[in-house]
Parts: structure tokens; C-alpha cells; sequence
């Protein structure tokens, strides 16, 4: 898809589609709107006062070749112009003209860019929108017909931004860096989406040694008999039970000035369980085939990478994924076992349905001795962090509050919300064992902290922090801006992250 931008009058625009924010109760009515209403002779302010649009946020209408425009498609969407449009809205503008044009046969978009969100995030914001928009997911119908459409990237070939003052370099830096992360978020989703029988631990490192040379990140794995030799009891641990063999999967990006270069990297971990069943501890049966996305922040960080890969980070960035599946047999990991870990660290593992921990616990461990300035590690982690915050934030957490909260702020602009839970040293004690140095599990609430108190043993005194995504890595139900199914959630807060 090409982006154009264009200082043209929105109500002059000539095309197959223009996409115009509109507030009912705004008053009086933005000059396009007041422009378009002259030309079809009020047909605008008549739609616009029925009930199938009341003005609020993500309400539209649609009108069919307008009479007075040379247009195949007009649509208005709530919030518009002026009232309380924030980054946010223009984002979801962009998805809901996405949305509603997908199925129109229509390959051109123009947006019409309120004055308020004029800038480069808001630009950036309006792109992602617009390409996130159209997810609609039919990869493994075998229907012909659903499988010539391009179920991850919508039909279009462009979109025009009209803009409402000066196009400078920054606008167009922004619109550029819009595309490749919108492309990390597709694939994030497409990787979580694909089910455990195909997207096991062996294809998920196929799939990111693919994405990744595509955008100049290159990429190393470590098999099943690598993983042994070299120590990874966690990942040792979670995978034994099952006949998918693990893989340890890692990512670099190097910027191409050697100053930049030399700088120490950051370090992205993401969970990467293709399946998680509990183990031995096993799962109750309803709700078990959600656990095919317990790899979503693997997926993360896989997208994310590629996009780091495209944009360029003034620092390098170390991508790490543990790659296992979490099954139960005769050779599976027991409640009581007691397993010691890349770190030396030995973990009593009391539940094997909290397995996420342990493969991190490996992760987090080989992404110290690689001397980060930070880590950020992203994970499906706990059904207590559901409890705590639903699907609206992820939470977050980490052993430097300056860090975590840089990481909180660049979530929230980008529009991916994280809430902050306290990790003061009370809760320590929640991952004391009485036969080995830690256990996977405490006896009691808070779950959420405890998994995140048994990450923290394993990253020594590095600035860290930590995104529990269960609950946001998966929306039930459409929206008017996006659809239903994974999100790729923290493909655009780490991208950020390196390029900040
Ligand atoms: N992958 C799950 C967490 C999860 C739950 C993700 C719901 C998405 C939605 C994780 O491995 C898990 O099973 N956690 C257990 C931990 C418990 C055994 C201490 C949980 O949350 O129940
Ligand atoms: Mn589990
Ligand atoms: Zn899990």
C-alpha cells in the first residue's frame, strides 16, 4: 500500500472513498462537513441527524455515490474535528474507515486529517489504524474464495492523508515508520492466530528466521540438544513432556554506525509456549484452545523485531524467544520436581501449569549475560493479571521504577494502555521454597506479582520490566475500529522502546 499526502480541500476530493470525523453535537459544524452538506444539497446534515449515527465515538455512516460528489463512497465517523480528538481517536478513525470500506470493492482511501491530530504521532497513529483495521481472519478456510483474499492486509493498494497545514519531513518519517510496525502487528497476529498443531516450536523459529532476514535481522537457534548441553533446565523442564521438540530463538538487530553500534543493546523476551495444556497440572477442557496464544509475546517480539529491522534503532536490540510446548505424558515434568535452571538457580516446581515462568526464568537469565542497558520481557504470563485488569490494560511491572515508567508512557502513545503493580520487597517471600532456591507457585494471591517476583530472581540487578499480556493479547469481539481476534499487542510499545 502507498501512502499519499495531499494539502487538497477534503471537500473538493475526487476519488472512489473519502472518510471524514465528524461530532453531531459539535456546533457549528466543521467546514468540511458545512461543504460537503452544500454540494448534496443537505444530504449530509440529513444522515447525519438519524439515528444510525449520534455523533459519539465510533458510530458511521455511509453514504453510496453521494449526488453532488464526485465520490463512490463518503463516510462519516464520530468523534470528529475539534471536541476531545486525541491520538487515540485518530487511530481509530483510521480502523473504522478501514473497516467500513473492506468489503466495498475499494482499493483508494482518502482521510481527511482533523487540525487537532495534525502532527507525526497522530499521522503514524491515523497509518497503523487504517492498516490494523482490516484483520479479518480466514487463513485456514479451504474455500477458494476465502482464500484468494489477502485475509491479513486488506485490499488496499493506497491511502491519501489530507492534511490540514505543511507536510514536513517528520510527518513523512512517521508515515514511513507506520508501515513496518503495522507490518510487525500483522504478523504478530498472524503467528498467534495460526493453532499449536501447525505453529509449534520448530515452525515459530522458521517463521522469525524468515521475517527477520527479510528485514536485515539476523537470527540464531539453538535446537533441543544445544538447549540441554548449554543448561536451559526451564526450558528442559517445560518441553520434556511433550513430543515438539523446544527451540531457543534469538534476534539481532546491529544499527549500521559503528558508534550506535558499540552501545550496549536492549533485550526483548518474549513467551513463546505453542500450547500450553497445564502439563500435568492440567487445564480444565473449556477455554484450553485460547491456549494457542500463550506465544503472543513471542509474537510480539518477532514482529517487533522485524520492524526494528526496517525502521533502523539508534542501538542495537537483542530479540530472545524460548520456544516450547507445554503437554502432559510419561516423560512430563511432576508437581514437586525440583529442576535447576541456565542460571543455576534451582526451582521447585509446584504447579506445571505456571510453565511460562520457568522458560523466561531461562530467557531473562542469557539475556543478562548479553549486558543490556535494559530488558523488557513480554509474556501471557498469569489469569490473575485477567482477574486484575480485564482486557483493557496489561499489567507491568519490573525493579526500576524510572524504567518501568518509560516503558508505561511509550505503551500509552502508541496506544497500547499498562498498568503499573507494586513489586515492593514484601512480596518476596511469595516465591520462597523450603527444598530449593525458589517455587514456581505461592499458596496465595497475588498471582500476577507472584510470577512476575519469580522473573525478578533471574535478572539480577539489570533495569527491567515486565508486560503481562493474558487478557490483552486476544479480543473477543468486533469493534468499529479493529476485529475480533489477536492483536499483536506490544509490537508498538517495543518498536518505540528501540527507537527511543
Ligand atoms: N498461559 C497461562 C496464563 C493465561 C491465562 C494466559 C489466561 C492467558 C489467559 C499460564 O501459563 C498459566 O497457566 N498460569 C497459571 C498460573 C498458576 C498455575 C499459578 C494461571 O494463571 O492459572
Ligand atoms: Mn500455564
Ligand atoms: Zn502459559
Amino acid at each position: 500500500m502507498r501512502i499519499v499526502f495531499s494539502s487538497a480541500d477534503a471537500a473538493d476530493y475526487e476519488g472512489p472513498a473519502l472518510v471524514v470525523g465528524a461530532c453531531q453535537a459539535e456546533e457549528p459544524p466543521a467546514p468540511t462537513l458545512r461543504a460537503l452538506d452544500r454540494k448534496t444539497g443537505g444530504l449530509v446534515t440529513e444522515v447525519m441527524s438519524g439515528e444510525a449515527f449520534s455523533g459519539k465515538a465510533h458510530t458511521s455512516v455511509m453514504l453510496h455515490r453521494p449526488a453532488g460528489l464526485k465520490l463512490r463512497r463518503l463516510v462519516v465517523a464520530g468523534p470528529g474535528a475539534s471536541a476531545g480528538v486525541d491520538r487515540e481517536a485518530i487511530r481509530r478513525l483510521g480502523g473504522i474507515a478501514a473497516r467500513r470500506l473492506m468489503f466495498e470493492g475499494i482499493r483508494e482511501v482518502a482521510i481527511e486529517i482533523p487540525a487537532a491530530c495534525f502532527d507525526p504521532a497522530g499521522i503514524q497513529a491515523c497509518i497503523e489504524g487504517f492498516c490494523l483495521g482490516a484483520g479479518g481472519i480466514d487463513a485456514f478456510r479451504t474455500a477458494p474464495e476465502s482464500r484468494k483474499k489477502d485475509p491479513y492486509h486488506g485490499p488496499w493498494s493506497r491511502l491519501t492523508l489530507l492534511c490540514p497545514g505543511r507536510i514536513t519531513a517528520a510527518v513523512r518519517r512517521a508515515a514511513a515508520s507506520a508501515l513496518p510496525v503495522s507490518e510487525g502487528v500483522i504478523l504478530a497476529r498472524r503467528l498467534v492466530n495460526t493453532p499449536g498443531n501447525v505453529m509449534t516450536p520448530v515452525r515459530l523459529a522458521g517463521e522469525a528466521r524468515r521475517a527477520c532476514r527479510a528485514a536485515g535481522v539476523t537470527v540464531t537457534v539453538l535446537n533441543e540438544k544445544q538447549i540441554r548441553e548449554r543448561g536451559f533446565g526451564g526450558i528442559v523442564a517445560v518441553s520434556q513432556g511433550s513430543t515438539q521438540p523446544p527451540r531457543f530463538i534469538v534476534m539481532r538487530y546491529r544499527p549500521g554506525s559503528k558508534r550506535a553500534a558499540a552501545r550496549s543493546p536492549l533485550a526483548l523476551v518474549g513467551k513463546g509456549i505453542t500450547f500450553d495444556s497445564g502439563g500435568l497440572s492440567i487445564k480444565p477442557g473449556k477455554g484450553m484452545e485460547s491456549m494457542k496464544a500463550d506465544m503472543a509475546g513471542a509474537a510480539a517480539v518477532i514482529g517487533a523485531m522485524t520492524a526494528i529491522g526496517r525502521i533502523g534503532a539508534p542501538r542495537p536490540v537483542i530479540g530472545i524467544v524460548p520456544a516450547c510446548e507445554n503437554m502432559p505424558s510419561g516423560s512430563a515434568t511432576r508437581p514437586g520436581d525440583v529442576i535447576e535452571t541456565y542460571a543455576g538457580k534451582t526451582i521447585e516446581v509446584l504447579n506445571t501449569d505456571a510453565e511460562g515462568r520457568l522458560i523466561l526464568a531461562d530467557g531473562l537469565a542469557w539475556a543478562v549475560r548479553q549486558k543490556p542497558e535494559a530488558i523488557v520481557d513480554i509474556a501471557t504470563l498469569t489469569g490473575a493479571c485477567v482477574v486484575a485488569l480485564g482486557h483493557v490494560y496489561a499489567g507491568l511491572m519490573g525493579n526500576d521504577d524510572e524504567w518501568v515508567d518509560e516503558v508505561r508512557q511509550l505503551a500509552l502513545e502508541h496506544g497500547e494502555k499498562a498498568w503499573p503493580l507494586p513489586m515492593d520487597p514484601e512480596y518476596d517471600s511469595l516465591v520462597e521454597s523450603d527444598i530449593a532456591d525458589v517455587r514456581n507457585t505461592g499458596k496465595e494471591p497475588p498471582g500476577a506479582i507472584t510470577a512476575a517476583k519469580l522473573l525478578q530472581q533471574f535478572v539480577g540487578d539489570c533495569r527491567w520490566a515486565h508486560l503481562d499480556i493474558a487478557g490483552v493479547e486476544w479480543r473477543e469481539k468486533d469493534a468499529a475500529w479493529i476485529g475480533a481476534g489477536p492483536t499483536g499487542f506490544g509490537v508498538r510499545t517495543l518498536v518505540a522502546l528501540a527507537l527511543r
